[in-house]
């Protein structure tokens, strides 16, 4: 068996998982007796190497790292943390030719074999690029709150970030029903709702909105959102959950980062309208307590779920596997039930391409079995 050098990065927004990938990679590598170099901060961390800043023995990640009081080892605990041990960067590519010759002079000084990149869409565009320049051997693994990876089921982090809307809107369901309050609650997801989706169906939302069925809040979408509200009136229901996904627009200022207080305005100002035209059933509307709860980081934060666990160590473990055949190029992926991986090329290139439309690289597809389930529950999707 080959001795291995393999260096591990995390790059792009954090998200619940990125421990247990990390402990995964080291446990199964220490047990080939190959070293694993923790690169801080994603491509930074080369930086800081090709200007002395660290020494390579410092990064070195073993079982021993991390050691908390009564011998538990670091290792042993790490997949419960959230967030990502190495730190990680949102930046774009490194325009700046020394930064970029920098980032490819440090990774030449580790003398790695191969370097795992945990990270989304953007991260893996840039990264992809320097592994280019630098006839570096990678193997990708992608984590995401936005499931927007192409050619995987499930990017790590996702499912816990689903679990944290579910919990969100049931704890909601309460306080709205005391009030009879409609619940306006803005989750994550980029430009993509996968996240919104699986969350509002699960969360028992009766509206969700996505930015693949709703690009913006047209005066259509806020008609049928208030015709929704109104029927979930006639049905004896005095409160109502609306999820909205960060994607979909303002349609006067997209860069408005404020969607649900948009959309809450919008639902108060129609009502009101309609009610003056004498659509006497909407006065109650228009009277209706709203409030707006917007989900943030805190979608990012909780400790994974066991799936995300699963998925991390899963992943983590494939990873090794496919720098031990030195089978580069790599992406981790979860497809039809099982891990395995596809070549990095043509994922690449979808991202690339549809990153360069600036279109959704992975949305939420209108046959995903979770648009029907939620159709069938009488969920209003912002579609005509
Ligand atoms: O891509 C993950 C994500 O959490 C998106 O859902 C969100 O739009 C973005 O990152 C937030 O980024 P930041 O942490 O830089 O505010």
């Amino acid at each position: 068996m080959n001795n291995k050098r393999v260096g591990i990065l995390t790059s792009g927004g954090d998200c619940p998982g990125l421990n247990a990938i990390i402990r995964a990679v080291v446990k199964a590598a220490e047990i080939k007796k190959w070293d694993v170099y923790g690169i801080p901060y994603g491509t930074d961390g080369f930086i800081e190497i090709a200007k002395g800043e660290r020494s390579t023995k410092e990064l070195q990640l073993t079982k021993k790292s991390y050691q908390l009081p009564g011998n538990i080892q670091g290792l042993d605990v790490l997949q419960f943390f959230s967030g990502s041990i190495l730190g990680s960067i949102s930046k774009g590519h490194p325009e700046d030719t020394e930064v970029k010759a920098d980032i490819l002079k440090g990774y030449k000084m580790l003398g790695l074999d191969a370097l795992i990149v945990v990270g989304g869409d953007g991260s893996l565009d840039i990264i992809y690029d320097l592994a280019q320049a630098g006839n570096w051997n990678i193997v990708a693994i992608p984590k995401t709150i936005d499931n927007d990876v192409p050619h995987t089921d499930f990017c790590i982090g996702f499912t816990t970030a689903v679990e944290i809307v579910t919990q969100a809107l049931y704890d909601l369901t309460f306080t709205a029903a005391s009030h009879d309050r409609i619940m306006i609650v803005q989750v994550m997801g980029r430009d993509a709702g996968h996240l919104a989706l699986r969350g509002g169906i699960a969360g028992g939302a009766d509206i969700i909105l996505l930015p693949e069925f709703t690009p913006n809040l047209s005066r259509d979408v806020i008609d049928r959102c208030c015709h929704q509200l109104l029927q979930l009136n006639y049905s004896g229901r005095q409160f109502a959950l609306v999820v909205i996904a960060e994607g979909v627009k303002n349609p006067n200022n997209p860069d408005d980062k404020h969607s649900g207080d948009y959309l809450m305005k919008q639902i108060r100002e129609y009502s009101e309208i309609l009610c003056h035209e004498k659509h006497q059933d909407f006065c109650t509307l228009k009277d209706v307590d709203m409030r707006v709860t917007v989900l943030g980081h805190l979608q990012r934060s909780h400790p994974p779920v066991a799936w995300d666990r699963l998925l991390a160590t899963a992943f983590g473990i494939e990873a090794i596997e496919l720098i031990e055949a030195e089978n580069y190029d790599r992406l981790v992926v979860w497809q039809k039930g099982q891990v395995s991986s596809e070549p990095l090329i043509p994922v690449m290139s979808t991202i690339k391409e549809r990153r360069l439309q600036k279109l959704c690289t992975s949305p939420v597809d209108k046959h995903d079995c979770m648009v029907k389930t939620a159709r069938s529950l009488g969920i209003y999707l912002g579609d005509g």
